[in-house]
């Protein structure tokens, strides 16, 4: 059965590891290595059962592929997965069992913050393996990605005003904020700064109350933003907020946020095309996180993601004119062109190199 699944999405790889001392167990799928190391988070959370956590980690595998080549880094895409409580059973021993793990892999990995693990986690991770980013500056890594994926995901706001309405400022929009904590916060901050009229939501009213002491916004309980008469929609919390159901109830012009998956299946894109709502694909509009740790894989500087996160605009406009001309949704539009970059450049491999 596993084989079947590794099959159906594509993927190269997927390896599974137990530690019984730690009570580790971990999976790794590695979608794609044809742009580069397959680079991607590790979410600590439970499953119910293990295809659960089987189908999980091999879906954010190629979704991190996609990510990374629409971002025109040279990585693939690859997510791990430990089955568990994030509350419960975290021990050192268990981050360098999973750092261990990760090494064995040889580099064809590369491990990051995600759902469920901190930066503290990956600094015990790096004490086993190189292959970990997102660790503390002290430990050579970058730090919080956050910020940059809402620098990120306000390039791709601005680029969806212009598709949908001629114009590339903000001022004056009304933005719904899903989700206020280290993505939806930034984002809103910087919103607020852009003279939009911002309401926000969250299951936490304590982050709702701490963002709205700092910026001015309205307050509204997670299921009203969905159907909120908006201009923006900005899903900044979990996955699968929109099926058949909630797109029909949306009252938002442009859908462009943080949060991964935002889509239960990608046949939503056109029931929110046919809505007339533009919805800018979530892995094109959250790549700055990983633009940003990708810099520290291959040592460039501020200046290399700054030019890269300002790209994800450009990006993002390029798929809306792809969706119109070959009459597709935007989703498809986007998966479509990343796979033509990997086929473009793994098509490379015909021509020899003394070092390849
Ligand atoms: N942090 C990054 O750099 C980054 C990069 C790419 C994608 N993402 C994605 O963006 C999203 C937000 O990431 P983050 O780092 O800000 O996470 P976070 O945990 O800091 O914030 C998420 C917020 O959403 C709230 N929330 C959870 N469930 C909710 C619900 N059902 N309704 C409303 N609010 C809810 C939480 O209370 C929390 O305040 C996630 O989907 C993440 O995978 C984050």
């Amino acid at each position: 059965m596993y084989f079947e699944l590794v099959e159906e999405r594509g993927a190269e790889e997927l390896v599974l590891c137990s530690d019984s001392n730690s009570g580790l167990r971990a999976l790794v799928a590695i979608h794609s290595t044809a742009l580069g190391p397959a680079l991607g988070g590790c979410r600590l959370q439970p499953y119910e059962t293990e295809f659960d956590a089987v189908d999980d980690v091999l879906r954010l595998a190629e979704g991190m592929t996609h990510k990374a080549a629409l971002a025109g880094l040279d990585l693939g895409g690859g997510k791990a997965v430990i089955m568990g409580d994030p509350s419960a059973g975290r021990s050192e021993r268990l981050w360098r069992a999973f750092g261990r793990f990760v090494d064995s892999l040889g580099g064809r990995y590369i491990t990051a913050e995600d759902v469920g693990t901190t930066r503290a986690d990956m600094d015990l991770i790096r004490r086993e393996t190189e292959w970990v980013v997102g660790t503390s500056p002290s430990t050579g890594g970058g730090g919080d990605p956050s910020p940059v994926t809402a620098l990120g995901v306000h390039a791709a706001m601005r680029a969806a005003a212009t598709y949908k309405w001629g114009r590339d400022r903000l001022d004056g929009l009304h933005v719904g904020v899903l989700g206020v904590g280290k993505v939806g916060g930034a984002l809103a901050r910087i919103l607020a700064a852009d003279g939009c009229r911002i309401t926000i939501g969250d299951v936490d009213p304590d982050a709702c109350r701490r963002l709205a002491a700092a910026v001015p916004c309205s307050i509204l309980d997670p299921a009203g933003l969905l159907t909120l008469e908006c201009d923006v929609l900005a899903p900044c919390a979990l996955g699968g907020v929109f099926d058949d159901d909630a797109v029909e109830a949306l009252d938002a012009g442009i859908v462009c946020g943080s949060a991964n998956n935002q889509l239960v299946h990608e046949d939503v894109a056109d029931i929110m095309a046919k809505k007339g709502v533009l919805y800018a694909p979530d892995f094109v509009v959250n790549s700055g996180g990983l633009i940003h740790v990708a810099a520290e894989v291959f040592g460039h500087g501020r200046d290399w993601s700054a030019e890269r996160v300002a790209a994800i605009g450009e990006t993002t406009l390029r798929i809306f004119e792809l969706a119109d001309a070959g009459s597709v949704s935007t989703a498809v539009a986007a998966r479509e062109l990343a796979e033509d970059r990997i086929r473009q450049i793994s098509g490379l491999n015909t021509i020899r190199t003394p070092q390849r």
